[in-house]
């Protein structure tokens, strides 16, 4: 079987991690302050702070951001569910902008006409790791005095174009604080695990709170005075939202991994590009003159949407897994209950849309396969 996406790990990763274990750190030990460091090193931001998930990691981004009860927040239907989830725990309301047709990113202009009184932040995803329209968002956004999260889930190794430079994503030049999943699917894992990456100190302080029960043990920052050298403060209510020590030292092996991982992602790009380019039957994923996708889909457009269907069980049947990203939000009976109506071109592009086979461990083999099956599946399909 080909699937859609898979992780890939060696025996220099194992070798870490069983590292790890003897120890004598399993948790609160030193490797997730060193992936902290290092993810932020890579990626040119001033702090990083992991969390046990990318979901984890926008409640916690979210809550830094001080979205409460009462609060909207703009985001988009295209996305894993947890994007808006995690403003529902802290008691907001999502309101959805809808999409660009090519890329699947947030339609910029559309969130910025969705902007009330009551909005606090906008979180916008770089769908299947193409860097959404983050300066015409951010700039805007930030003139109003809101708070951009960038929900980089799949985006992390992604570039975006800054002042003439390439910068990577999480260096959070068109966002306040810029939010990865180390889900094994995602570019690089962790097993579980997530990071919230910013150049803002106020943040920061607040995200490492969050996610370790409202607790410092920082001196300069206690509100009472110290009762000995056991003293510590819970000063909000957080959650235990850590990362362990094995998890750490897996991730900190995987980011080495990274350049290489985003380099062959790219390349399968451009192959299935070639391959496909001008077919009859779909369109190819778009990159915008401002973005280097880290391609953690390659997300391609049906013309005619009665053949999805057909395209999953045919392919299926050749050993060729495919995947939907994503059912728009909107659609799911949690949010049809409350009343929130659907994006249009979210709507069409989800009926349209299938992801295919794309990961670092794929071979030639593998890729030449898809590029020989995907357009036969289409004959004599209605
Ligand atoms: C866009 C997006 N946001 C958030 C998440 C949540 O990440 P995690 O699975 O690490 O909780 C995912 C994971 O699939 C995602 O794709």
């Amino acid at each position: 079987m080909i699937p859609y996406g898979r992780h890939y790990i060696d025996e220099e990763d194992i070798a870490e991690v069983v590292k790890t274990l003897r120890s004598g750190w399993i948790t609160q030990g030193p490797k997730p302050h060193e992936f902290e460091e290092a993810l932020a090193q890579y990626c040119g931001a001033s702090y990083a702070v992991v969390f046990s998930s990318g979901t984890a990691a926008l409640h916690g981004a979210y809550y830094a951001a001080g979205l409460g009860r009462g609060d909207e927040f703009i985001t988009t239907a295209m996305t894993f569910a947890a994007t808006a989830n995690a403003g529902l725990y802290l008691g907001a309301r999502p309101v959805f902008a809808d999409i660009e047709p090519d890329t699947g990113n947030i339609d910029s202009q559309a969130a910025l006409n969705l902007i009330t009184p009551k909005t606090r932040l906008i979180s916008a995803v770089d769908y299947a790791g193409h860097p959404y329209d983050g300066k015409t968002l951010y700039e805007a956004a930030s003139r109003d005095g809101l708070i951009v999260v960038e929900d980089a889930c799949h985006a992390l190794g992604a570039m975006h174009m800054a002042d003439g430079r390439w910068e990577r994503i999480g260096s959070c030049r068109y966002s306040h604080m810029a939010v990865f999943s180390t889900h094994p699917v995602k570019s690089i894992t962790t097993g579980e695990g997530g990071a919230v990456l910013t150049n803002d100190k106020g943040f920061y302080k607040k995200l490492r709170m969050f996610s370790q029960h409202g607790i410092t043990k920082t001196a300069a920052d206690f509100q009472y005075p110290p009762d000995g050298p056991w003293y510590y403060e819970m000063q909000t209510l957080g959650y235990n939202y850590r990362m362990t020590d094995f998890q750490a030292a897996l991730g900190l092996s995987q980011l080495l991994k990274l350049p290489n991982f985003i380099k062959r992602r790219r390349e399968i790009a451009a192959f299935y590009d070639n391959a496909f380019r001008g077919n009859p039957h779909f369109d190819i994923p778009v990159e915008r003159d401002y973005a280097k996708s880290a391609y953690h889909l390659y997300p391609i457009r049906l013309k005619n949407p009665k053949q999805k269907n057909l395209l999953f069980s045919r392919l299926k049947d050749q050993g060729i897994g495919l995947q939907c990203h994503y059912i728009p939000v909107t659609r799911h009976p949690f949010y049809r209950q409350m009343g929130i109506p659907p994006c249009p071109t979210a709507e069409d592009f989800y009926q349209r849309q299938v992801s295919i086979p794309i990961y670092p461990a794929m071979t030639e083999d593998d890729m030449k396969t898809v590029c020989r099956k995907l357009p036969e599946a289409f004959d004599d399909a209605k």
